[in-house]
C-alpha cells in the first residue's frame, strides 16, 4: 500500500484555545503514524499551531484562500501570506464554501491558479448532491466541476494538487458512500484529470469517515486519502483512524 496521506479539516469547530490543546493531543498521539497528515485549522489557529507542529511530520493546510497573492481584498487571506507562515495545502471550493459563501467554479479556479503559484497543494474539493445523485448525474456534476477548476492550471508535477470527492450528502451526515463506489469514482476522476492536465493526481475521499469504516477506503488502489471532518476533533478517534 503506498503511503496515504489523511487531511483533518477542524472547520470552525474550536476556538483557538481549544485548537491548540487538540494541536497537543495531535502531536502526542500521532507520533508513529506512517501516513501523511494535514491539518488545516481555521485561519486564527493557524500560527499558534504552527509552533506545535514545528519539529514534526505534520503538515499545516488552511480551509480558503484569496483569490489573489496580494491587493483590495477586505477580508481576505493571501496564499503567499499562507505559505510564509508554513501553510503548505490549502482546502479549496469545499461544498460549504460552495453552497453558503456561493462560491462559484470560476472563483475556485482562480484560487487553484494562485494557490499553485504561491506553491500551496491546493485540495480541490468536487461533488454531488443527492439531487445529482438520484438523477444519474454524478459524473455529469464532477466533471464540470473539475474541468472548471483545472481550466488553464500550469501544473508540473500529480503531486503538486490533490483532488478531493466529497459527496455532499455524505458530509457530517454518518453515511458514507461504499467504498467500491468510491473507487470507481476516483478511477474515473484520474482518468479524467489525464485527459485535461495530462497527470493523474492524488484522489481522496471525504465524507462520514471515522475510525470504524476509513481502513475500508485506504484499501482501495485509487483512493489514495482521506479528508476527514468530525472525526478529526478527537485526536484518539483520528489516531485510530490513521492506523
Ligand atoms: P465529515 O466532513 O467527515 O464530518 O463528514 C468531511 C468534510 O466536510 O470535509
Amino acid at each position: 500500500m503506498s503511503k496515504k496521506i489523511i487531511v483533518a479539516n477542524w472547520k470552525m469547530q474550536l476556538d483557538y484555545a481549544q485548537g491548540l490543546r487538540l494541536a497537543r493531543d495531535y502531536k502526542k498521539t500521532l507520533k508513529d503514524i506512517k501516513s501523511e497528515i494535514v491539518v488545516c485549522s481555521d485561519f486564527l489557529t493557524l500560527p499558534l499551531i504552527a509552533k506545535v507542529f514545528a519539529k514534526t511530520k505534520i503538515a499545516l493546510g488552511a480551509q480558503d484562500c484569496a483569490p489573489a497573492s496580494r491587493g483590495a481584498f477586505t477580508g481576505e487571506i493571501s496564499a503567499a501570506d499562507l505559505f510564509r507562515l508554513g501553510v503548505r495545502y490549502v482546502i479549496l471550493g469545499h461544498s460549504e464554501r460552495r453552497l453558503i459563501m456561493s462560491e462559484s467554479n470560476e472563483l475556485i479556479r482562480l484560487k487553484t491558479e494562485i494557490s499553485l503559484q504561491e506553491k500551496l497543494t491546493p485540495i480541490v474539493c468536487v461533488g454531488e448532491s443527492l439531487a445529482d445523485k438520484e438523477a444519474g448525474k454524478t459524473k455529469e456534476v464532477l466533471l464540470a466541476q473539475l474541468k472548471l477548476a483545472l481550466k488553464g492550471a500550469k501544473i508540473k508535477r500529480a503531486a503538486d494538487i490533490i483532488i478531493a470527492y466529497e459527496p455532499i450528502w455524505a458530509i457530517g451526515t454518518g453515511e458514507a458512500i461504499i467504498p467500491l463506489e468510491a473507487e470507481r469514482i476516483h478511477r474515473f476522476l484520474k482518468d479524467q484529470a489525464v485527459k485535461l492536465i495530462g497527470l493523474a493526481p492524488r484522489v481522496i475521499y471525504g465524507g462520514s469517515v471515522g475510525p470504524g469504516n476509513a481502513i475500508n477506503f485506504l484499501q482501495q488502489a485509487n483512493v489514495d486519502g482521506l479528508l476527514v471532518g468530525g472525526a478529526s476533533l478527537d485526536a484518539g478517534k483520528f489516531a485510530r483512524l490513521c492506523r
